[in-house]
């Protein structure tokens, strides 16, 4: 059974304490290359798209990719629709097959977004997919969603109570974490972390992976943070990839597409087996 749900991959990872990369892909060869490294190292992976993804490929041919790439595949893998304030698209996710979206209406007052991710959870739950769900934005523009001011932080006791009312099956708390580039070593606020997990036993998802160190995420994953989520990473991999194979195409003045993949490929690979390496997902395929 390749394609599993969000919850069981992110689960058995929470209770084991492992993270499982959690990468944004942004077209086939992304998709393709990490799906190929979770099958290289044994290892669960999430794949994500953002909204963005969605309308730039298109949800069916998205889908489409995502069932061909991943019929007969041997590792547990899940479809996951990143930061999105759009019921719309939330729907229509769903109703195509994704397998878990991360509802995104942090910009609305707490009350709001509590009341409304309610409604997402039960429409979740009619597909058997799952949701997470957060209260403050994560600093940072990802794919045109967010913004950069830090938003102040809600209290634990509200944390708890939009857990615990909404049913969701991961949180995504703000704790000093960024989307995009870090331009000095991100201040975390680890403590917030084991402050729920104690409370309420619910896999973490940790945003803004790329940049932190290798000390932030054995920390940040042994206190509960069993989704860790890539995509920065993946844009800058990709695109320095095409550029340095096409300056060499340039030189050798030697113009052939499916060498141009094949290196992007590998690039793209690369990246995503030394993030499942650091979060101690590697031989955890069951
Ligand atoms: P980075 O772009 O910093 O890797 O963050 C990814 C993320 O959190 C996606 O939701």
């Amino acid at each position: 059974m390749p394609v599993v749900s969000l919850k069981e991959i992110v689960d058995r990872a929470f209770s084991e304490r492992y993270g499982v990369a959690a990468i944004n892909v942004v077209n086939d060869l992304t998709m393709e290359a990490v799906l190929a490294a979770a099958v290289e190292q044994r290892s669960p992976v999430i794949i994500q798209t953002s909204v963005k993804t969605v309308r730039s490929v298109g949800l069916d041919l998205l889908f489409a990719m995502w069932r061909e790439l991943t019929a007969g595949i041997e590792v547990p893998v899940s479809l996951h629709l990143d930061h999105c304030p759009d019921r719309a698209v939330i729907s229509s996710c769903l109703r195509k097959g994704w397998n878990s979206v991360l509802f995104d209406a942090s910009a609305l007052p707490v009350e709001e977004n509590q009341r409304q991710t309610v409604e997402v959870v039960a429409e979740a739950r009619s597909y058997g997919a799952h949701v997470e769900g957060e209260i403050e934005s994560i600093t940072g523009v990802e794919d045109d969603v967010g913004t950069d001011e830090e938003q102040a932080r809600q209290s634990l006791p509200v944390a708890l109570e939009f857990i615990r009312a909404t049913g969701i099956d991961v949180f995504a708390p703000a704790i000093g974490n960024a989307h995009g580039v870090y331009h000095s070593e991100p201040k975390l606020d680890a403590q917030r972390v084991s402050d729920i997990v104690a409370a309420v036993p619910i896999p973490i998802a940790l945003h803004g992976g790329t940049g932190m160190t290798d000390a932030q995420f054995s920390d940040l994953i042994a206190r509960g943070c069993a989704k860790v989520n890539i995509s920065t990473a993946l844009k800058v991999r990709y695109m320095k990839a095409n550029l340095d194979f096409l300056r060499g195409a340039e030189e050798r003045d030697s113009w052939d597409p499916p060498s141009l993949f094949t290196s992007v490929r590998a690039a793209v690979l690369d990246m995503a087996a030394s993030h499942m390496k650091r979060f101690g997902s590697v031989g955890k395929a069951w």
